[in-house]
């Protein structure tokens, strides 16, 4: 067993019935993630991206396959991880501060430990000053940090990560996608990644995996041998566009429209 392995999703099959109908959505999808490892998947939209990556969080439970987390076989049970929904789910009524705590107090952490450990964070994540503030009176990018903060805060060294820039305008996100870099250089965590950005999936990852159309398949799989720290200027690099072309091969052959 390879000790550096953080998550491993062998062989997912998925399927959701609704009435009379069943709908498959995974066939037979493994992947991997290293200690400290950052990976994305991309694949085309309704592909059970997101389903996916709410059975690795075990918050769903798949028809086959298993799921290792530290090697340990974490099939069907409820687990803490840092889990960000596609949605960033905080809630309208509470102010940034009070979001925050909420994985926290769940976790019955202590109420004073809690407080320092988000006083700590607020600066970190740009929202200093902001703790009081309610989320209708924060920029878009500033929700998906505090969103963000509300999931690093979970003690999980595993990041869970749903689109987390999709709904974002494309300097806020290049803003953002920076921004994650460094976090991610500072907690060292292992992440997967869903995106539908070749550009977000190369410019982060360390490995990107391509699912094809529902029910998603493994299709493609790609290291991203570009050295860190990465500047912006790396997404205009022969080597960036020689992934992105493979990518994009990738993602053409697997979508039926092909326009992906
Ligand atoms: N709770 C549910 N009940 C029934 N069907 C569902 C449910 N959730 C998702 N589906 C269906 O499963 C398929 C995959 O959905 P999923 O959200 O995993 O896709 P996705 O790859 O994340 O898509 P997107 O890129 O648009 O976010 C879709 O056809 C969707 O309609
Ligand atoms: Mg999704």
């Amino acid at each position: 067993m390879n000790k550096q392995l953080k998550l491993k999703l062998e062989g997912i099959s998925a399927t959701y019935s609704t009435g009379e109908k069943i709908l498959p959505v995974l066939d037979n999808v493994s992947l991997s993630v290293d200690t400290g490892e950052f990976v994305s998947v991309l694949g085309p939209s309704g592909s059970g991206k997101s389903t996916l990556l709410k059975i690795a969080a075990g918050l769903l439970k798949p028809e086959r396959g298993k799921i290792l987390v530290d090697g340990r076989n974490m099939t069907g049970l409820s687990r803490l991880v840092g889990y960000m929904p596609q949605q960033d789910l905080l809630f309208p009524w509470k102010t940034m501060r009070q979001n925050a705590a909420l994985p926290l107090i769940s976790a019955k952490l202590d109420k004073k430990e809690t407080k320092a450990r988000i006083e700590e964070l607020l600066p970190v994540f740009g929202l200093q000053g902001f703790g009081e503030y309610y989320p209708d009176q924060l920029s878009g990018g500033m929700r998906q940090r505090g969103a963000l903060m509300r999931t690093m805060l979970i003690e999980s060294d595993l990041l869970l990560l749903d689109e987390p820039f999709a709904a974002l305008d494309a300097l806020t996100r290049q803003n953002l996608q920076e921004w994650l870099l460094k976090i991610w250089g500072h907690f060292r965590r292992s992440v997967l990644f869903i995106t539908h950005s070749i550009d977000e999936a190369i410019y982060l990852s360390d490995r990107v995996y391509v699912i094809t159309e529902r029910p998603g398949k493994n299709a493609f799989e790609q290291i991203i041998d570009i050295p860190r720290p990465r500047s912006k200027s790396v997404t205009i690099t022969p080597p960036f566009s020689h992934y992105k072309k493979l990518l994009l091969e990738a993602l053409a052959d697997n979508t039926a429209a092909g326009t992906k």
